[in-house]
């Protein structure tokens, strides 16, 4: 049989992608004050996932400074892709706009000052890929608004499903007739919990 490697979460930490300046900066800012954003592991992983998708029509709940925004406009960029991120923070808002516009993102990414729930029956879509990153306690709402903005085949990812308010939507999901989903738990170093869940989902 096969051993894994020793001492493994210090293995994957040296293996933790590199990040530019821009993406350093604000890591280092969301530690001083206590932002929680997604880290390059789970900002690679968005990289990855819009680029091989080659998602066209992004939506993102929940901005903060605009870390995972800038990531998941890196991996749509080159296939012509755009995202919307919402962010109800007025000030969080203009900052991720301002990081937007560093990242040479302008383009790409629109950030809209906005309630999440209040946007959501406004917006028709139809998205390929959504990033869930609110209040743990307001996923099962907002993914009643998903189902019908989604297309079939479109990617659902929800951060930090490992958080106990998260649990009413890790139900729905489980026995949900219109997501196909999967829970990982993993170790996710420089995230917000370095033990966490995401979900993945695809629309059927
Ligand atoms: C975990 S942070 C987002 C981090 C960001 N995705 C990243 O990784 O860079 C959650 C953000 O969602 C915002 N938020 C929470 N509930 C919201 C709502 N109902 N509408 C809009 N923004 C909301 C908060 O103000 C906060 O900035």
């Amino acid at each position: 049989m096969a051993d894994i490697v020793d001492h493994p979460e210090a293995y994957f930490r040296q293996l933790v992608p590199e990040r530019d300046a821009l993406l350093q900066v604000l890591e280092a800012e969301a530690k001083a004050e206590e932002i929680p954003i997604v880290g390059p592991v789970v900002g690679g992983l968005l990289l990855v996932l819009s680029r091989a998708t080659r998602a066209q029509n992004i939506l993102e709940l929940g901005t903060a400074t605009g870390y995972s925004a800038i990531c998941l406009g890196r991996g749509c960029e080159p296939n012509g892709g755009r995202v919307l991120t919402l962010e109800y923070d007025g000030n969080l808002a203009k900052r991720a706009w301002k990081n937007i516009a560093r990242a040479n993102l302008s383009e790409t990414v629109s950030v809209l000052e906005a309630d999440v729930f209040e946007m959501l029956p406004e917006l028709t879509g139809p998205y390929d890929f959504v990033f869930m990153d609110i209040e743990k306690k307001d996923y099962l709402a907002a993914l009643g608004h998903l189902e019908a903005i989604v297309q079939p085949g479109g990617l659902l990812i929800a951060d930090n499903t490992g958080f106990k308010d998260a649990e009413t939507f890790n139900q729905a999901m489980f026995t949900s007739a219109v997501w196909q989903s999967v829970q990982l738990f993993s170790y996710l170093p420089m995230h917000s919990g370095i033990y966490d869940g995401l979900c993945f989902a695809v629309r059927l």
